[in-house]
């Protein structure tokens, strides 16, 4: 149960930098031999330029920009790769190579450049998962309806639907796993984060409230449900993102998909619940499911400025927490600030500060976030 908290959004448990880790900066510290920012230059020159410039700017997409990052900030990550906290092979070989002097007069030097005027908008352009399922959702409203709120007997709502459920749905069509219907010609030619867009645009939806159905009766259908609650959510409005709320959906639709589970919806957990049912009973909770009222699921318009709101906490370009080596990521390149976050949510690099906050991330809200900062001016 807890993988299925792996949202395309989460809740927001993001911890702060109210969380301090103890300060290992004392005001005590021995003199150290200053930085020799010319020998850090000449070292970039020899050792760094092909990848990273002179100037500091990544000479190719995925390779990150250094100029004007945080000199605590490179040493640390240098040193990272030394120890093999972070995975890259030719990086952790050059980082062996190097002396404690050429770590820290690299980092002095890069440190000392200019932000790169690099990444504007039009290099990367930013990427809204919310507008980009908004357009997609044009070609779904003739059969689902304007919104999401589906008006055609038998085509179920998608308004308010769970995100992690509704891909999960779509890929079941996808790979044939549920029977053929109009859903088959519809998804050819969408990708991961079209899917994700798309259920995050209808998550987001308010769903309507439907008038009573013609068929079943929802009194005799309500102390049917005692046992579906604990899944689907008390009156069918599910919480979890795999999940999917029932409340306000199509009677006639419902009734199908329960059948479903008896024969062609291959799910062992729902077909365990619906096989004792009577087709009187399955009735009844369809009736009863589709008069109740529903909510949207996210806030899709709003989630990536709530989201950056709360990393700018740590990395907003005013912000700097001596006691943490907190690296600058406005205006850094798009696609490695993409790896870099899926690297820790896939827990390939490690930060127990970073994985926290991007463990539940799904790939289209990494693009989001990662455009945003990468057209933010240089840090
Ligand atoms: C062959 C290309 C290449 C060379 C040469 C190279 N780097 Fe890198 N560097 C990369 C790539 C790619 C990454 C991102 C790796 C990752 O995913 O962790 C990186 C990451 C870094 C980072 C981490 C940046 C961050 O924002 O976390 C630092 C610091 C760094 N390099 C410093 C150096 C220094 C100093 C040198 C010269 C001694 C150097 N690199 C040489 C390709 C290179
Ligand atoms: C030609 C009509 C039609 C179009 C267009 C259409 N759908 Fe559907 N969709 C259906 C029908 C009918 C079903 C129910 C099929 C079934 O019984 O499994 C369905 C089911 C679904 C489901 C599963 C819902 C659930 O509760 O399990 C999702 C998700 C979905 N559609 C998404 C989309 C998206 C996204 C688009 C646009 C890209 C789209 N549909 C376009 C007719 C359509
Ligand atoms: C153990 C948790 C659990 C219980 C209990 C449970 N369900 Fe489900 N249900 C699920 C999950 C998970 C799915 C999505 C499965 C899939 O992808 O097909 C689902 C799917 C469904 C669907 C398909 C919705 C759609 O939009 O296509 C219906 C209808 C449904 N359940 C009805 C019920 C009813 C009625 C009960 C009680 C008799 C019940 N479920 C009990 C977990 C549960
Ligand atoms: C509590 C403070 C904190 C918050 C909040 C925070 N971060 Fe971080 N972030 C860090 C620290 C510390 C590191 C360095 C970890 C390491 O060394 O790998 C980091 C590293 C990163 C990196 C790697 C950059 C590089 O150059 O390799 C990215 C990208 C990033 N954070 C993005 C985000 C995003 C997006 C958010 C908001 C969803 C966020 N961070 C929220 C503290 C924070």
């Amino acid at each position: 149960m807890k993988r299925l908290m792996l949202a395309i959004v989460f809740s927001v448990a993001l911890i702060g930098c109210a969380d301090k880790e103890p300060s290992t900066v004392k005001s005590t510290v021995q003199k150290q031999p200053a930085a020799d920012v010319q020998a850090g230059k000449a070292f970039a020159e020899r050792e760094c330029k092909a990848c990273h410039g002179v100037d500091g700017k990544g000479t190719a997409p995925a390779i990150p920009s250094l100029a004007a990052q945080r000199e605590r900030y490179l040493i640390a990550s240098i040193q990272a790769y030394k120890e093999g906290k972070r995975h890259h092979s030719a990086l952790r070989t050059m980082a062996g190579r190097m002396s404690e002097a050429d770590v820290k007069n690299v980092a002095a030097y890069y440190a000392s450049l200019p932000p790169v005027a690099s990444a504007s908008g039009k290099e990367a352009p930013f990427f809204s998962p919310y507008e980009s399922g908004k357009a997609l959702a044009a070609g779904c409203a003739k059969c689902h309806g304007e919104d999401g709120n589906s008006t055609t007997p038998g085509t179920p709502s998608l308004a308010g639907q769970q995100p992690r459920y509704f891909v999960l749905a779509l890929q079941e069509y996808l790979n044939a796993d549920r029977k053929k219907s109009p859903m088959h010609s519809m998804l050819p030619g969408l990708g991961k984060l079209d899917m994700e867009s798309l259920a995050l645009y209808f998550a987001s939806q308010t769903p309507v409230q439907r008038p009573a159905p013609a068929l079943g009766d929802p009194a005799a259908g309500e102390p049917l449900t005692a046992v579906c609650g604990g899944c689907h959510g008390s009156y069918g409005v599910s919480t979890d993102t795999a999940t999917p709320s029932l409340a306000g959906q199509d009677a006639g639709y419902l009734l199908d998909a329960i059948k479903a589970y008896r024969t062609t919806r291959k799910r062992e957990n729902m077909r365990l619940y619906v096989t004792g049912l009577s087709d009187k009973n399955i009735q009844d909770i369809a009736a009863f499911y589709a008069a109740q009222k529903s909510r949207a699921a996210e806030k899709g318009q709003t989630i990536v400025q709530e989201l950056t709101e709360k990393c700018n906490r740590c990395h907003g370009s005013e912000v700097d927490n001596p006691a943490m080596a907190v690296p600058k990521i406005s205006g850094q390149d798009r696609d490695y600030l993409v790896m870099a976050l899926r690297a820790y949510r896939d827990d390939r690099r490690e930060s127990t500060t970073m994985h926290k906050m991007s463990l539940p991330y799904s790939d289209s809200i990494i693009e989001s976030v990662a455009s945003f900062y990468a057209g933010q001016p240089g840090k």
